[in-house]
């Protein structure tokens, strides 16, 4: 039996954040996210530290979630999980501790995808948050994901664009690993950009086809281009840090616009939603605006904290689907290279 006044439990463990959240009716009443410390120490994800470090987090996250919801597990509707795609040990630790505790509860389980997750976090209702209309293009961008999504319907999504290597978030998580700033290093590349010329520097845009990706070889510009100056003056990065990451931010910016122009002109779509952690890079932000008002179209971008990896999205997403009674099976498993 489907509950009108429904309280969903979503619970997301894809990667390195252990989050948990409480949605009501498309509002979400709780959204906590565990950040895992450790991997900075290491420049990047660290697998097998991650799903440890899940295990230990998973109990107090769903538990500060239900006390910030100010409700009992007893009132659940439903608990919702990331399935995947995702890293192996880590989705493990979230099916399992939600596979239990919805058997414990006697409440459906409802299995989501996190990409659609990404993407269905606009229909999260939230001050200042306006739906997009189907259909949409969504652009999600992050340390894990680059994507473009034809959405026709909240269950209907296609991919009609994708990264054939990195991410863009990697690309600038290694280009900054390059230039000596810590992990992540993307928000600092964006910092420094600010005081740069973003035309000092010349990298190449890899050439694939019009609307799929691809960062690796910009990795590799970006190492030789610093060996090579490094090697005639030793203080080339720090003299020339602002310009450097301002032109890199420029090139990885005018790409990811290329192709959202080369979608829009291929679907006829004009309606652009964005997601994902890259979406708080302060170029990509001020390239969608300009979009706004010199061709038309109409841009979306979630509350930040809808952006990142989070619950609230796993949650919304399990509404969705326990509204249409799309329940999971009880031997429902985790699938690392899940499809949208
Ligand atoms: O969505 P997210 O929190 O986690 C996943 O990777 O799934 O995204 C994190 C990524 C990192 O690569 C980080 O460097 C990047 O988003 N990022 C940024 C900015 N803020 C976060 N990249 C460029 N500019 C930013 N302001
Ligand atoms: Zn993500």
């Amino acid at each position: 039996m489907i509950e009108k006044n429904c309280y969903i439990l979503g619970i997301e463990s894809s990667c390195d954040d252990t989050a948990a959240a409480v949605i009501n009716n498309g509002v979400i009443l709780s959204n906590v996210v565990a950040t895992q410390k450790i991997h900075e120490a290491y420049g990047g994800v660290v697998p097998e530290l991650a799903s440890r470090a899940h295990q230990q987090n998973i109990v107090p996250v769903v538990h500060q979630a239900l006390q910030q919801a100010n409700i009992d597990k007893k009132q659940l509707s439903a608990i919702a999980f990331t399935r995947g795609p995702g890293l192996m040990g880590s989705l493990l630790v979230g099916t399992s501790f939600s596979k239990s505790l919805a058997f414990g509860l006697d409440i459906p389980l409802l299995d989501v995808n996190h990409m659609q997750a990404h993407i269905l976090a606009h229909f999260i209702k939230a001050e200042g948050q306006k739906a997009p209309n189907f259909p949409f293009l969504a652009l999600t961008i992050s340390g894990g994901h680059t994507q473009i999504v034809k959405v026709s319907s909240y269950f209907d999504l296609e991919v009609i664009g994708q990264t054939i290597d990195d991410a863009v978030g990697e690309a600038f998580d290694k280009s900054a690993k390059i230039l000596g700033l810590p992990y992540p290093g993307g928000p600092l590349i964006d910092k420094h950009a600010q005081q740069g010329n973003p035309k000092k520097f010349i990298f190449p845009k890899p050439k694939v086809s019009p609307l799929d990706f691809s960062f690796s070889g910009l990795k590799t510009a970006v190492l030789y281009f610093v060996q090579k100056n490094v090697a005639e003056n030793p203080n080339f990065i720090e003299e020339n840090l602002a310009d450097i990451c301002a032109s890199l931010q420029h090139t990885i910016v005018g790409y990811l616009m290329d192709k959202l122009k080369n979608a829009v002109k291929q679907t006829g779509i004009t309606q652009v939603a964005i997601g994902g952690g890259v979406s708080a890079n302060s170029g990509i932000r001020k390239a969608l605006q300009e979009a706004e008002q010199k061709y038309g179209w109409r841009v979306h971008i979630p509350k930040f904290e809808f952006c990142t990896d989070n619950a609230a999205m796993i949650a919304m997403v399990g509404e969705l689907k326990y509204k249409q009674q799309q329940f999971a099976d009880a031997n429902v498993t985790a699938n690392a290279r899940m499809k949208l």
